[in-house]
């Protein structure tokens, strides 16, 4: 399939060069800071050459998603004024000396996704299922393409013409060097690498590079593990970002790294995922329990973004996961994904002392944690607790955004978390855990609430609670709802009056009491996909908000009349969107208007021909 599209596409560039030579480009003009600026967007136009006849005066000039495979000499040559130059996605393996030659007020320069000079080493073919790496994993078989590890010289030549840039995107070489014309970019800012092969980070990568660096990525380094060493930072003491998620280095590795950031504002640190279980190894398990000595540079750091999440973590000494010293500075956390317990016995003094000095603590994700510690049953049973008496954790005022989804965690005794007054909760995500750390709030205001799966109770305890109506949307899958419905009839949504969009979806619903929806008046979005209703809810009619229904994989056999004309309405009023399909309409006589309207009415219908 692949061969016939590749043709396709070849046959039609033959024919495109043949008939087209200007024009393949549109010409835009865009503000950036009070300047006109004009632009060449010449993206996915199939061109293997960088065009001349573009107008001179262009500033910007994005040739992403071609087929350029080299750049010859001056090839920009007439494009003296361009500053921002977009060659990603391209089949680049070739650079000449001189390929930027007359570029001298370029600052962003993005080639990554190229194969540079990999095709000669490689065929084009073994890419393809690395493309498709970032979804499947690292596979074995893939690592016996270690054999065709090289050293690759970047053309720094080619590149130390640049002296003006401030962002450069490019591929990472499995043994990667970057000569000297790489310092001078002396104006350097951000250096991503996305296309990653690396194999070996040494002290020597970077060192041409110069200090001025703020931004490093360095994702999805995944073909290989990759060896660090020690100082392979140290060239860049300014860095603000540093982001290696999905690279497998190993997170105690990554870790080492930072060493050079002691004490220093680093605005984000992105390590998600870069142990894994396809690097496993005796002196680096992928079981890991964070110790004080891994954590020693980290807990220097002023840092505002932390993702940790996916690194295997089981467990943490006292003194390190939670021991920062500027713990002022934590804006979001995400320990998403690993194994271990945030709240435990041994831990709790650290823990409550960490959340108490987290004032700007705004998102905390501990969801996909899965614990089950069997510490000794020791504390009584009683639910009147009391916060001197029992263990508790007060979770930080500021937090906004709390996900502990598809998590399972034990403690005994079992450990309560309390939401103090006057809170900023506004987003809590609860679905499918099991945590037997109880929730206790007072005055909780939240705006969104998902609590997907298990027993509807814990939601439906809360929010009745709650005598502030600020809840905008509710996401409540798989959650019974049809056992509720029938025991608590109309009563059941009374106390989420103010929601704005509602997906219960995937509940079994056969049946909406009459005046079920009433106490929702400004409903909008309405998500119904996954139950057994037969027909859409006539109750709806009486509701003139709605923009969105979706009651996909039902069991109806019609849209009645009724909601036809509600749907027109609604379309008129403000634009409407039904999607219908996965039901089990019937091809019948009395189906003949339905029919017709499906091809008639303005709503934006998900098709217009349902199998019938
Ligand atoms: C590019 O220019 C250099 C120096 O002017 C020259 O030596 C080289 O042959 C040229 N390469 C090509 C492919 O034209
Ligand atoms: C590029 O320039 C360097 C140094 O001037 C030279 O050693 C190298 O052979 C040149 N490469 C090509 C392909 O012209
Ligand atoms: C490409 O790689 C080959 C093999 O490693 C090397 O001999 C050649 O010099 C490289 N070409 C360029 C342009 O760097
Ligand atoms: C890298 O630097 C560290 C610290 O100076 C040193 O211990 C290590 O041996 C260096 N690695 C290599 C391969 O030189
Ligand atoms: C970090 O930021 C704070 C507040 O902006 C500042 O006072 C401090 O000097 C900075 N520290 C470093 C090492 O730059
Ligand atoms: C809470 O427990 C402590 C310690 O047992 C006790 O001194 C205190 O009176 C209790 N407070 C309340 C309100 O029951
Ligand atoms: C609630 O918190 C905000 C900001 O933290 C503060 O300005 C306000 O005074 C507090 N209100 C009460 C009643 O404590
Ligand atoms: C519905 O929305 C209006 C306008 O935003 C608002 O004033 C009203 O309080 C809302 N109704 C409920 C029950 O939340």
């Amino acid at each position: 399939m692949e061969g016939i599209i590749l043709y396709s596409v070849l046959y039609i560039i033959i024919i495109c060069n043949a008939f087209v030579h200007a024009s393949v480009c549109d010409i835009k003009y865009e503000f950036k800071e009070n300047e006109e600026v004009k632009i060449a967007d010449c993206k996915n136009k199939g061109l293997t050459f960088v065009p001349h006849d573009l107008p001179g005066d262009i500033k910007v000039l994005d040739m992403s998603c071609n087929l350029l495979r080299m750049i010859w000499n001056n090839s920009f040559i007439n494009y003296k004024y361009l500053q921002e130059l977009f060659l990603r996605q391209n089949q680049l393996d070739y650079l000449s000396n001189n390929s930027f030659q007359g570029l001298h007020k370029l600052s962003i320069l993005d080639m990554s996704e190229n194969l540079l000079n990999l095709s000669n080493i490689y065929s084009i073919e073994i890419f393809y299922p690395i493309k498709r790496l970032n979804e499947i994993g690292y596979q074995e078989k893939y690592a016996s393409t270690n054999r065709f590890v090289t050293d690759y010289n970047y053309p720094d030549h080619a590149f130390g013409i640049l002296t003006k840039l401030s962002f450069l995107g490019i591929d990472m070489m499995p043994l990667p060097h970057f000569g000297s014309g790489f310092g001078q970019m002396t104006t350097l800012k951000e250096l991503h690498f996305e296309s990653c092969y690396l194999v070996h980070l040494s002290n020597k990568t970077f060192e041409r590079f110069s200090p001025s660096l703020e931004q490093l990525t360095l994702r999805h380094c995944r073909l290989h593990f990759v060896v660090t060493e020690y100082n392979a930072l140290l060239p860049f003491p300014n860095l603000r970002v540093i982001d290696f998620s999905g690279t497998f280095m190993h997170l105690k590795h990554a870790l080492q790294l930072l060493h050079p950031y002691r004490n220093a504002n680093i605005s984000t640190i992105n390590f998600g995922h870069m142990s894994d279980v396809s690097i496993d190894r005796a002196d680096i398990p992928y079981v890991l329990t964070i110790t004080v000595d891994i954590m020693k540079s980290l807990k220097t750091i002023c840092v505002e973004n932390l993702d940790l999440s996916e690194n295997g973590i089981v467990d943490y000494e006292p003194g390190s996961l939670f021991s920062f010293d500027h713990p002022k500075c934590l804006r979001h956390i995400s320990f998403k994904g690993n194994r271990f317990l945030l709240f435990s016995e041994k831990n709790l003094n650290e823990i409550q002392y960490f959340f108490r000095k987290t004032v700007r603590l705004k998102s905390f994700d501990y969801s996909y944690n899965a614990v089950n510690y069997g510490i000794k049953y020791s504390g009584t049973s009683n639910l009147d607790f009391n916060c001197s008496f029992y263990s508790c954790v007060i979770l930080p005022k500021s937090l906004e955004k709390l996900d502990v989804s598809y998590t399972i965690a034990y403690t005994f005794p079992a450990i309560y978390s309390l939401v103090p007054k006057n809170n900023s909760l506004t987003y809590l995500d609860v679905s499918y855990s099991n945590i037997n750390a109880p929730m206790i709030d007072f005055q909780i205001r939240l705006e969104t609430f998902i609590s997907n799966g298990g027993d509807y109770s814990f939601a439906w305890n809360q929010l009745k609670r709650s005598p502030y109506h600020t809840l905008k949307k509710i996401v409540w899958k798989n959650a019974d709802l049809d056992t509720a419905i029938r025991l608590y009839g109309n009563q059941f949504f009374n106390s989420i009056r103010s929601i704005e969009s509602m997906d219960i979806s995937e509940n079994d619903i056969w049946f909406f009491p009459d005046d079920l929806l009433n106490p929702m008046p400004n409903l909008t979005y309405l998500y119904l996909s996954k139950n057994s209703f037969q027909s859409i809810p006539i109750q709806l009619r009486d509701h003139t908000k709605v923009q969105m229904l979706d009651v996909r994989k039902n069991r109806l056999t019609s849209v009645s009349s009724a909601i036809r004309d509600w749907a027109d309405k609604m379309q008129d009023l403000h634009g409407m969107t039904l999607h219908l399909t996965d039901n089990a309409f019937e091809c019948n006589c009395d189906n003949i208007d339905f029919i017709r309207w499906i091809q008639t009415t303005k709503v934006d219908l998900d098709s217009r021909s349902y199998i019938m």
